[in-house]
C-alpha cells in the first residue's frame, strides 16, 4: 500500500510518499520521499502564524513540493521517467472539473494545470489529506489540492486528523527509509500531543479509539513557548529559542559549580527565577498555560531591561515549568490508568529537556509501570509533516474505516 500524503493545517506545506507494509498486527513503514517546507520566515515578524498568508505560501510551494517528492520516489524505487503529454490531451470535462475543485485557489489551479498534465499517475494505491484541526484557509488548500489529485489519478482519498497523525507518527522511529525496525504499540495507550495548538492526554484503547482525559483550559505548551519567546525578544517559533537558550543557562551554571536552583535566589551569580507550575496539584488531568505566560510576563516588566544572562535564566524556568507540568500530569495520569505505551508527540516533543525528564519520570515512577514502554516521536516527525499523515491514512484503510468523499476542512476538528 503506497499512500501519497498532504499537510497543510498551519505553517508546513508537507506532502510525502509511504509505503505500508502488513497489517495493524505489526504495521512498517518505509519512508519513500519525506518534503517539509517551513514557512516560519515568513511568519516570524509577526510573531505567529497568519492564515491568509499561509494560504498563499501553501498555493504557492505544493507543485515545487509535489514535484521534488515524486523525483525522489522514482529515484527510490528506480521507476522510469515520465511521458509527456500535452494540456490538451485532456478532456474539456476534466479540465472543467479541476477548475471547479481549485476555483478559490487561482494560484495553484494555474500551476495545476501546468505542471500535472505534463506527468502520468504515480504508482500510488491511495492519497491523504489532513481535514483538521488547525487554520481553515490553510486546511482548504490542501484539501481542494488532494481533491483535484484525486481526481485526475483516479485514487482514492483518505480524510485524516492531524492530531492522528501525531500520535501515530511515533510508529516510524526513521525516516532514513533503508532502515526499517517494526515498532509495535501495546494498547491501552496513552499519549501526550504537545503542540503550537494542543495539549492533551489521550487514552487509546486500540487504533483509532481516543478519548481525550485532559487538555489545556487555555494556552497550549508550544503556544506557551511561543508567547514567551516573543517576551524575551526571541524569534518565532519560540520552542526551539527558548530551549537553546536555556542550555546556555545551564551550561554557564555548572561551569561555575553551582546547578541552578530554581527559584532558590541568586546561583553564583546568576539570577534565577520563579514561575508557577500551572494546575499541578488539581484532581484532574487538564492544563492551564496562561497564567505561566502572564507571570512571566510581569518579571520581564519588573527586572526591565533584562541582560544576556536574565534573559537566559528566564527561559531556563519557563522550559523547567512547562516540562514539569506535562511531566508530573502524565505520570499521575500513568499511576492512575497504567497504561502498556506511553506516546509523546508534537512539536514540544522535540524539546531535548521534555525527553530526558519523561524517561526518567517512567523508569522511577511505579514498579508496575515497569513493562510500559515509552515512544517519543522523532525530532523530524514531531513537528508538522505529511508522513505521519500517511501513517494515520494507513491505519483507517486497514480499519476499514468509512471514508467519506465530500468532506470539507475543520479547524476545531476533535479526537474522540
Ligand atoms: O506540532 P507542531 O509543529 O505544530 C502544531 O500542530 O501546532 O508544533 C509547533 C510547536 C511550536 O509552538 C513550537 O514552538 C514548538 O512546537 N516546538 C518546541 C520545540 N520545537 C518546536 N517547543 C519546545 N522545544 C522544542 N525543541
Ligand atoms: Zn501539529
Amino acid at each position: 500500500m503506497r499512500i501519497l500524503a498532504i499537510e497543510t493545517s498551519c505553517d508546513e506545506t508537507a506532502i510525502s510518499i509511504v509505503e505500508a507494509k502488513d497489517g495493524l498486527e505489526t504495521p512498517s513503514f518505509d519512508v519513500l520521499a519525506h518534503l517539509v517546507s517551513s514557512q516560519t520566515k515568513i511568519h516570524a515578524p509577526w510573531g505567529g502564524v497568519v492564515p491568509n498568508l499561509a494560504k498563499r505560501e501553501h498555493q504557492k510551494n505544493l507543485i515545487p513540493i509535489l514535484r521534488q517528492a515524486l523525483t525522489k520516489f522514482k529515484k527510490v524505487k528506480k521507476l522510469s521517467s515520465d511521458r509527456k503529454e500535452k494540456i490538451a490531451d485532456w478532456p474539456p470535462r476534466k479540465i472543467a472539473d479541476v477548475k471547479k475543485i481549485l476555483a478559490r485557489e487561482p494560484e495553484l489551479l494555474a500551476r495545476f494545470l501546468k505542471f500535472i498534465p505534463t506527468i502520468t499517475a504515480p504508482p500510488i494505491d491511495a492519497l491523504a489529506v489532513t481535514r483538521g484541526p488547525g487554520l481553515e484557509p490553510a486546511l482548504w488548500v490542501g484539501i481542494n489540492f488532494a481533491k483535484a489529485l484525486a481526481l485526475v489519478w483516479q485514487k482514492p482519498l483518505v480524510p485524516v486528523n492531524h492530531l492522528e497523525g501525531h500520535i501515530y507518527s511515533v510508529l516510524i522511529p526513521t525516516i532514513n527509509h533503508k532502515l526499517k525496525p517494526k515498532i509495535s504499540i501495546s494498547f491501552p495507550a496513552l499519549a501526550l500531543l504537545v503542540s503550537g495548538g494542543h495539549t492533551e492526554l489521550i487514552l487509546i484503547k486500540n487504533w483509532l479509539e481516543h478519548k481525550t482525559i485532559g487538555q489545556t483550559l487555555d494556552d497550549a505548551a508550544g503556544e506557551c513557548f511561543d508567547k514567551v519567546a516573543r517576551l524575551l525578544g526571541l524569534p518565532y517559533p519560540g520552542g526551539p529559542a527558548i530551549a537553546k537558550l536555556a542550555k546556555q543557562f545551564s551550561n554557564e551554571t555548572s561551569a561555575r559549580g553551582a546547578t541552578p536552583a530554581v527559584g532558590q535566589g541568586p546561583a553564583s551569580g546568576w539570577k534565577t527565577y520563579s514561575l508557577p507550575r500551572p494546575m499541578l496539584h488539581s484532581p484532574d488531568f487538564n492544563f492551564s498555560f496562561s497564567g505561566l505566560k502572564t507571570a512571566a510576563l510581569y518579571l520581564v516588566k519588573k527586572e526591565s531591561p533584562l541582560n544576556q544572562a536574565q534573559r537566559a535564566a528566564l527561559a531556563y524556568e519557563c522550559q523547567q515549568a512547562i516540562v514539569e507540568t506535562l511531566v508530573k500530569k502524565t505520570a499521575k495520569a500513568l499511576i492512575k490508568l497504567k497504561p502498556r505505551t506511553l506516546i509523546v508527540t508534537g512539536g514540544v516533543a522535540a524539546n531535548q529537556e521534555l525527553k530526558r525528564q519523561m524517561k526518567k519520570m517512567i523508569t522511577t515512577l511505579s514498579p508496575e509501570l515497569a513493562d510500559c514502554q515509552l515512544l517519543i516521536s522523532n525530532s523530524q516527525l514531531s513537528t508538522d509533516n505529511a508522513t505521519m499523515i500517511a501513517v494515520a491514512a494507513h491505519l483507517h484503510l486497514q480499519k476499514k474505516k468509512k471514508i467519506s468523499k465530500n468532506f470539507s476542512a475543520d479547524g476545531n476538528l476533535k479526537l474522540d
